[in-house]
């Protein structure tokens, strides 16, 4: 059963479109503005979903109206929401401003996402089986952490999407997830100065799996010694906003399904650059069909 159990953010997204973003300190007018569902962990439960994968979301939202529609939304997808709590903390809520060449600047209010705790964590109840546990840097790292310690004992292999980008607790470390970091997020997570410097330093510290993803220059899979670059897709892009997040969900979801880690890599890479081609962090995130004839080209 390609089972994904992602341990995350969820947000709405509130969205300016404009001709370029602004510098620090300057006001650029002329903006769009459009509402969205976001948050990471939340973009990669639908990415999973849409993927085909059985999707349960482990989280936190508040008691208020962004709350229930980010539950609906996900729940529209099948994902299972029975794991994702009310707390007394309003929903989280990025703020996203997005240029011509769908380039973006996100500030964050953590809100309820703050309050995911290492007990939501410990995946407590869930059934033992096969299948992945998909994990993001948007909610407190005692709860990363206690997540990826907890995914073996009921048979869930560990993919951390290390964003936003800081260093990793070395027994996280250990434990050996398979990272999804952008680049920065790379050079975030290992403190190390260039690309080849960090996946030696990761490897070091017990995860031999890193998969790269490098906009639109497409991906690069770390597998031990063997790298294996995916070339990037030409795509028209509109908005770049949870590209990553679709290549982490579509990544953990292919696992899931038994599928090699090239097989998934190759997969993500393809259905990040369907995602590019629409408005939203959402939008254009591709279905089963959609990758598969993507990657049969
Ligand atoms: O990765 C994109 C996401 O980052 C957005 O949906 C926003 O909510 C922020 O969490």
């Amino acid at each position: 059963m390609n089972r994904v159990v992602v341990v995350g953010s969820i947000n709405v997204d509130l969205v300016v479109t404009a001709d370029r973003l602004p510098r620090p300190g300057e006001t650029v007018g002329g903006g769009q503005f459009s509402r969205h569902f976001g948050g990471k962990g939340a973009n990669q439960a639908v990415a999973a979903a849409r993927a085909g994968a059985s999707v349960t979301m482990v989280g936190a939202v508040g008691r208020d109206a962004d709350g229930d529609a980010s539950l609906a939304a996900l729940a529209a997808v099948g994902i299972d929401v029975s794991r994702v709590r009310r707390v007394d903390a309003p929903t989280g809520v990025a703020i996203i401003a997005v240029d011509r060449s769908g380039e973006n600047q996100i500030v964050v209010a953590s809100g309820a996402n703050a309050e995911v705790s290492t007990e939501d964590g410990a995946l407590r109840g869930l059934p033992d089986g096969p299948g992945v546990l998909l994990t993001c840097l948007e909610i407190p790292m005692p709860a990363v952490a206690a997540a990826v310690m907890a995914a073996p004992r009921i048979g869930l292999r560990s993919v951390l999407n290390p964003a936003p980008g800081q260093r990793l607790p070395a027994d996280l470390l250990a434990t050996g997830p398979i990272l999804t970091p952008n680049r920065d997020e790379l050079l975030a997570t290992s403190g190390a100065a260039d690309l080849e410097a960090a996946l030696t330093s990761l490897a070091t510290g017990g995860t031999q799996v890193v998969a790269v993803t490098l906009g639109s220059e497409g991906a690069l899979l770390a597998d031990g010694d063997r790298r294996v670059h995916f070339p990037g897709q030409p795509a028209e892009v509109v908005d770049a906003t949870g590209a990553g997040d679709t290549f982490s969900g579509v990544l953990a979801a292919w696992i899931a399904d038994g599928r090699s880690l090239d097989e998934s890599v190759r997969a993500a890479n393809a259905a990040a650059a369907l995602k590019v081609t629409q408005p939203g962090a959402r939008g254009g995130m591709p279905t089963r069909q959609q990758i598969e004839a993507a990657l049969r080209g």
